[in-house]
């Protein structure tokens, strides 16, 4: 959930890693450090607070050493504060670590050590890492590290200076990314590709118990017996200003303009009039004929994206369709049958949750279909079939455009799936495919025709204390991302609600004044929600409700309607999400929220 940034070559580092940094500040932001080596000794600077307020700390490019390593930190043990920034160091300060993860059994080794005689600084769990490495060095680093990460329960991706060695970066993963940017002459080391997007293009990717040593000149990476091993390199396809805010106020105003841009490049070499192609995934036809039931695991937005899924798949291919958030997922005991599919969604492609129920059912037998944004990511790495979702990397930590491209995904496959298994025709299959590639061009066109209103409507939910969002069938799962867009960045309670589920209860809370966001561009379900959409208006609560055009009867109920065009109701979700999420990004611009960067919160979120 933090961010770790490297750097060795001839230039001064000092600012290469604070614009790593600045590049990584959505994964993690309550505090941040860096620490450089000049030759002469490891100098470290850390803050709470903002990167700009590290920034004013950096004085000289630290001496202009060209080797260094940097944290943003979003805490877990310990309050933010100066001291329990990272970098971290031992006693003699001779070790300065970074470190991203949790270390579970921190405290036995803290006791063990101060009984040793070591005096720790910081609260953290980070800084036992820096004491047991100087009680295990005898001499050989690589070793000590080694040996430290044995006596480590837990997640760990960390890099770490040696005063005693000035030319090179440590490095160490479990459970948590690293990756090695390469150049002529200077090397990289991240926890996410963005931080050095621009630098270098190329990447080695460490996996769980390796070790890496970097030198501005090579770089050596060891199993976890110690051999020395070679690296595919990969390359990254994301260009830098995909990642830079391009005149947008925000980086979530951006990504939601860019989505009809995400999409086609979903659909690219994948959709066409004639079908669907999705050889890539590499489906044996013949499990696909014994499938019968998936299981989709995500969190957050990723799940209730997997809840959309489940609709298509139930309503175009009539599978059996479990969906579960991935933390409760991992610790059920749930019967996977060998012929079952696990799909697994995740935006960043490291969730920790996501990752352990994808092993969990992996053990099991279960063959996995992996949608991610993040090619390399440990959730690709270990799927079995792997859909990229090619949305652009994507840094508001509220996430729309890989929303947006996971529930596309998701009508893809069903389309794909549907077909394969003799569940519609030829004839149907075409259409399908075809109302889906207009989806861009109208998606474009929402994007145009909402703002203005939703500007307006967000007055009244700036001013509120709570939301309440309801919709049935696919409009369900669609209200629920839109409730969770209000309440991650503009910190308003917002609840979500099948529609026909309110008067179970909920609708005790419906009074005057009280807004009430309905989606209803389900068709076949219309009548239905209308009714639901009647009982709160009765009640005068505010309504806003989201429906396709055509279905002006509405008008005579409620005062306020977004329409989003006219389109098969299978596919009507990638369309309703908009106006919902710039409601959300609206109402959190009045209220002067962080957007990008809200409270608690964190893009990549790899602890438990
Ligand atoms: C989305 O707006 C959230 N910030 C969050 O719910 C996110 O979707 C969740 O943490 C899952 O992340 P992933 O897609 O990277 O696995």
């Amino acid at each position: 959930m933090c961010g770790i940034v490297g750097y060795v070559g001839n230039k001064k580092a000092a600012s290469i890693l604070y614009n790593g940094l600045k590049r990584l500040e959505y994964r993690g932001y309550d505090s941040s450090g860096i620490a450089v080596n000049d030759g002469l000794h490891i100098d470290v600077v850390k803050r709470k607070g903002k990167l700009k307020d590290l920034k004013n700390e950096i004085k000289n490019d630290m001496n202009g050493g060209t080797i260094g390593i940097g944290h943003t930190r979003w805490a877990t043990h310990g309050q933010p504060s100066d001291i329990n920034s990272h970098p971290h160091s031992n006693c003699k300060d001779n070790f300065v670590i970074v470190h991203n993860g949790i270390i579970e059994n921190f405290r036995q080794i803290k006791d063990h050590l101060i009984k040793k005689g070591h005096h720790f600084k910081s609260e953290t769990d980070t800084e036992v890492i820096a004491h047991l490495l100087e009680e295990n060095n005898q001499g050989n680093i690589l070793q000590a590290l080694k040996k430290t990460a044995e006596q480590l329960k837990g997640s760990y991706a960390m890099t770490i200076l040696a005063a005693d060695e000035p030319n090179r970066i440590y490095a160490a993963r479990k459970d948590s990314p690293l990756i090695i940017g390469l150049g002529e002459n200077e090397n990289y080391i991240a926890s996410d590709i963005p931080a050095f997007l621009g630098e270098t293009r190329d990447f080695y990717i460490l996996e769980d118990n390796e070790f890496a040593v970097i030198k501005k000149d090579k770089v050596d990476i060891y199993n976890n017996n110690l051999e020395q091993i070679d690296k595919k390199t990969h390359r990254i396809d994301w260009d830098p200003e995909m990642a830079e805010k391009q005149g947008y106020e925000h980086y979530m105003l951006k990504e939601i303009h860019e989505q009809p841009d995400a999409v086609r490049r979903l659909m690219a070499h994948r959709v066409s009039q004639t079908g669907i192609n999705l050889e890539e995934l590499k489906l044996d036809q013949d499990f696909l004929k014994r499938l019968n039931k998936i299981h989709i695991i995500a969190c957050g937005t990723a799940y209730h994206s997997a809840l959309l899924g489940k609709y298509m798949l139930e309503d175009l291919v009539d599978l059996k369709v479990e969906t579960d958030v991935a933390s409760e997922y991992r610790y059920r005991k749930v019967p996977i049958e060998k012929d079952d599919l696990v799909i697994a969604v995740s935006q960043s492609g490291e969730t920790s949750d996501t990752l352990a129920s994808l092993r969990m059912a992996k053990e099991k037998g279960a063959q996995i279909l992996v949608f991610t944004n993040t090619r390399g990511s440990s959730i690709a790495r270990e799927a079995d079939h792997l859909m990229l979702l090619k949305a652009g990397p994507e840094i508001s930590v509220a996430s729309t455009k890989a929303y947006l491209n996971m529930i596309v995904a998701f009508y893809i496959f069903s389309i794909f799936l549907a077909y394969q298994k003799a569940k519609i025709s030829l004839e149907e299959y075409k259409k399908l495919s075809t109302d889906l590639i207009k989806l861009p061009e109208l998606i474009e066109e929402i994007i145009e025709d909402s703002g203005e209103l939703i500007k307006k409507r967000a007055k009244k939910y700036a001013e509120s204390k709570s939301a309440f969002f309801i919709g049935r069938h696919t409009d369900y799962p669609l209200a629920m991302e839109g409730a969770l867009k209000l309440k991650e960045i503009s910190y308003i309670h917002s609840e979500a609600y099948p529609a026909g589920e309110l008067k179970h209860g909920a609708l005790a809370l419906i009074e005057k004044g009280v807004p009430v966001v309905a989606v209803a561009v389900r068709k076949d379900i219309f009548e239905k929600t209308l009714s639901n959409i009647t009982e709160v208006e009765a009640r005068q609560a505010d309504v806003t409700v989201v429906v396709c055009k055509g279905a002006q009867e509405i008008e005579d109920i409620v005062d306020h309607v977004i329409y989003i065009p006219d389109v098969n109701q299978l596919f009507a979700g990638a369309l309703a999400i908009i106006p919902l999420q710039l409601l959300a990004y609206y109402t959190a611009l009045l209220k002067d929220c962080d957007i990008d960067q809200p409270r608690n919160l964190a893009k990549s979120v790899t602890v438990e």
